[in-house]
């Protein structure tokens, strides 16, 4: 249901690959300053939803609300003007430059919307503000002391964080994480709990994850899609206890249930 309180909404929405329907009929809600969890099997449609979201994937039908608003679906290119920001899947750093470098460009390319090589060209003044802003992003996500490394000298749980830095740089109102501890060993998905809570009531998230432990520790609500379909949505604990969820996944997911 669309609502008046809800950062984003979407309703009634349906996306078909050919014969094949990876989204019916779902709705999903990121009220402001809330941690939203999205889990299913392998195949669900998560990630489907979450490129709906980040206008990748245009839907069959369905609605889009923001802030109470009905617009058009959304382009890749209007995320930065609607505040929103999502880590790409492949980390997706600039290997040749430094870390603080790669979040500096996450800022600038906010701020210019897309002008990444600009950023070497802009005047002391922003550029002394752009670095700020992204000193505060890594020491929010615990990479401040690598600042200076370039990108591609660093272990790939560091990169995912640098990642994160780089999208929160611009202060979104809204960050979209597709499997942010997928590949993370178990220290590492520690830091990346411990990020998520440290972001959490500055930002929104949408996190897709399959680690369970990660989902039920740092989530507000959960909704769960299972072959297309919503199956399940509320609080963790809702969520854990209800028998559809767990025929359907979490009783398959062993070590991380
Ligand atoms: N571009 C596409 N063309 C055709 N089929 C697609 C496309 N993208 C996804 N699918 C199919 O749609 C279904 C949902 O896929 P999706 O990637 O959304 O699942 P998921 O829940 O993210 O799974 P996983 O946990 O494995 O990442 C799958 O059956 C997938 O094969
Ligand atoms: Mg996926």
């Amino acid at each position: 249901m669309a609502n008046d309180h809800a950062l984003l909404s979407v309703d009634s929405v349906n996306v078909r690959f050919g014969g094949l329907k990876a989204l019916s009929d779902v709705h999903c809600q990121i009220n402001s300053g809330e941690v939203v969890g999205l889990i299913g099997p392998n195949g669900a449609g998560k990630t489907t939803l979450f490129n709906v979201l980040s206008g990748i994937v245009k839907p069959d039908s369905g609605e889009l609300s923001l802030n109470g608003v009905k617009r058009d679906w959304l382009e890749p290119y209007d995320l930065v003007e609607n505040q929103i920001s999502r880590t790409l899947q492949g980390v997706g750093l600039f290997g040749d430059l430094t870390v603080l470098e790669n979040v500096m460009i996450g800022a600038e390319v906010h701020a210019k919307a897309g002008l990444v090589r600009s950023i070497f060209g802009a005047s002391k003044k922003s550029e002394d503000e752009l670095r700020q802003r992204a000193y505060i992003a890594l020491e929010n996500t615990y990479c401040a002391d690598i600042a200076h490394r370039r990108a591609d000298s660093l272990p790939y749980p560091i990169t995912k964080r640098v990642a994160i830095a780089r999208a929160l740089v611009s202060d979104p109102k809204l960050l979209l994480l597709d499997e942010p501890a997928g590949g993370l060993g178990s220290q590492d998905i520690e830091w990346m709990k411990s990020l998520i809570r440290n972001i959490r009531g500055r930002t929104s998230v949408l996190i897709v994850e399959h680690h369970m432990e990660v989902v039920m520790n740092v989530c507000d609500r959960i909704y769960v899609l299972n072959f297309g379909e919503l199956i399940a949505e509320g609080t963790p604990a809702q969520v854990r206890e209800n028998p559809a969820v767990v025929a359907a996944y979490l009783g398959t997911q062993g070590s991380h249930s």
